[in-house]
């Protein structure tokens, strides 16, 4: 959900529980003012009676079945009231209610009493509910007045109560109906119509004030989907925004000034990473031509001492200098390789083909260093696995993966490459049964320069720069394809290369 609908629904949310709020309230305040207006107009029409006729009590001793007559000739023009004669302790003595009354049906004596005294004394009630004897589960707006004999003994100063019950309006609907037409309806249509209005207000002022966060976060996602380069199209804000904006705009200007900055330094690095690459593949190539030569003058003059008995320490000098001139151009040929394969521009020149072909040819390539450690290199045969392949890169990074196999397998172990196509993949392996790689140094394997603990060659004490592995995972992400290595110290490694298959 965007904040823009959020802010929105808030508003409207908080609209419409304030109207509710407001009409709740006029309810509350209608339904007092209706029991206010119903009790006053009661104890109106209760005061008549009494100042009329002060003898009810000696009217209905005299004869009580005409007594009922008399009062429902009092309420001819008071619709939904009802009038009884009550005893002194609630007892209805007689009714104008329709409903049979059992001979000694009592009415609650509290409401009647404070309803008799709020007529007389000087406390004012707004009004007061009692005991309606026609519907005894609801509540009804009650007013009583106090009888008295003309002969009282002082002990018993009210010897009866006129009691007036005011029901329920009979309209159809009752009540509701009632609140309805009279206030709810016109109240609710001016609250719907301030809903609507505060509604068309509100999604105008959240559609102002968000406008500018609307387009951060599409400046956002521009810059997250086109990084730093130049294609995000939003114009850099170098100065600070302009006084007056508010937060949103203020909060916009910062990002396209930190993004500014961003794209700024972005360029210096990508300068500065060009630099070193530029620098690393001049210098390799310009080592590569004078080492190998170094290398080729030493193995000239090995190969001459070597018959020669009296030369023995002048020709260990020689392999020292051989070993360290070839770990160099090796150091170096790496070095140029990298930097050639982390060009931006660099691009590979694939070739359909199947992979198992290029692992028999590379098998017999090293087969002759593996006869000479004493180490069985095979080559398992399978079913085609197609892959579209840069074949000198593909060679490259089979061979490094080959070369540390035998480096770290003794005499007596066995090297086996395999390929195979699984599903959507073709699955390059060079397994070895060897030292194996502990499990620190697991994680650090494709780390440039890193090497293991196991970093010279048990049989041959050849040693490493630390650079083969990186070269083959960047070759393998050239390719789209990736790299994973498993191993157990003592039991060997596999080393997984896996391309995307040829569709
Ligand atoms: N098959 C393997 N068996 C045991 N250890 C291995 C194996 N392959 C790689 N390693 C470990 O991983 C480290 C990194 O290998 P990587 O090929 O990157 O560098 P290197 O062989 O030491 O040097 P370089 O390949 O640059 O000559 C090695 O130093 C070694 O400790
Ligand atoms: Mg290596």
């Amino acid at each position: 959900m965007t904040v823009r609908l959020r802010i929105a629904l808030t508003i409207l949310a908080t609209g419409v529980l304030s109207a509710l709020g407001v009409i709740l309230t006029v309810a509350l305040a209608f339904q007092r003012f209706e029991h206010e207006s119903t009790y006053e107009r009661a104890n109106v029409f209760l005061g008549r009676v009494v100042a009329m006729y002060d003898d009810v009590l000696d009217l209905h001793d005299r004869n009580p079945a005409e007594f009922t007559a008399f009062l429902k000739s009092l309420l001819l023009f008071e619709a939904d009231t009802q009038l009884y004669l009550l005893a002194a302790d609630g007892r209805v003595l007689a009714s104008t209610g329709r409903a049979q009354l059992a001979p000694d049906f009592k009415v609650a004596l509290a409401p009647v009493r404070e309803a008799a005294q709020a007529a007389t004394g000087p406390r004012q009630m707004p009004y007061v509910m009692g005991d309606d004897p026609e519907h005894m589960n609801a509540g009804a707006v009650v007013a009583a007045r106090a009888l008295q004999r003309p002969l009282i003994r002082a002990a018993e100063p009210v010897a009866g109560y006129l009691y007036l019950v005011a029901q329920q309006p009979s309209r159809p609907g009752g009540r509701l109906a009632l609140f309805r037409s009279q206030l709810a309806g016109p109240a609710l249509a001016a609250v719907a119509a301030v809903i609507v209005l505060a509604s068309a207000l509100a999604a105008w002022i959240v559609a102002g004030v968000t406008r500018p966060l609307r387009v951060l976060s599409d400046e956002v996602a521009a810059a997250s989907r086109d990084g730093f380069g130049p294609a995000t199209g939003i114009a850099p804000a170098i100065h600070p925004p302009a006084a007056g904006g508010d937060e949103f705009a203020q909060l916009r200007g910062g990002f396209r000034d930190l993004l500014a900055r961003l794209r700024a330094q972005w360029d210096t690095l990508r300068q500065l990473d060009h630099f070193r690459r530029e620098g690393v593949s001049n210098l390799s190539h310009d080592l590569r031509t004078p080492l190998t030569a170094t290398v080729a003058c030493l193995e000239t003059l090995e190969r001459r001492w070597s018959a020669d008995a009296g030369l023995a320490d002048d020709r260990r000098l020689i392999e020292v200098a051989l070993r360290n001139s070839r770990n160099a151009a090796q150091l170096v040929r790496s070095l140029g390789d990298l930097a050639l394969l982390d060009e931006p521009e660099f691009k590979l020149h694939p070739t359909l083909l199947d992979v198992g072909e290029v692992l028999d040819d590379i098998a017999l390539r090293f087969a002759e260093r593996a006869a000479k450690q004493g180490v069985a290199l095979h080559c398992e045969a399978g079913a085609p696995a197609l892959a579209a392949v840069d074949i000198e890169l593909f060679e490259r990074a089979v061979a490094n993966l080959v070369d540390n196999a035998l480096k770290f397998t003794p005499a007596g172990g066995r090297i086996t490459l395999a390929a195979a196509q699984q599903g959507g993949q073709v699955q390059v392996t060079v397994t070895d049964s060897g030292a194996g790689i502990a499990a620190t140094d697991l994680e650090h394997l494709f780390a440039r320069l890193y090497q293991g603990r196991e970093r010279t060659a048990p049989a041959t004490g050849e040693g490493g720069k630390g650079l083969g592995l990186a070269i083959v995972r960047r070759i393998a992400e050239l390719h789209q394809g990736r790299l994973k290595v498993t191993s157990r110290v003592g039991d060997g490694t596999r080393v997984l290369l896996a391309l995307p298959a040829a569709a």
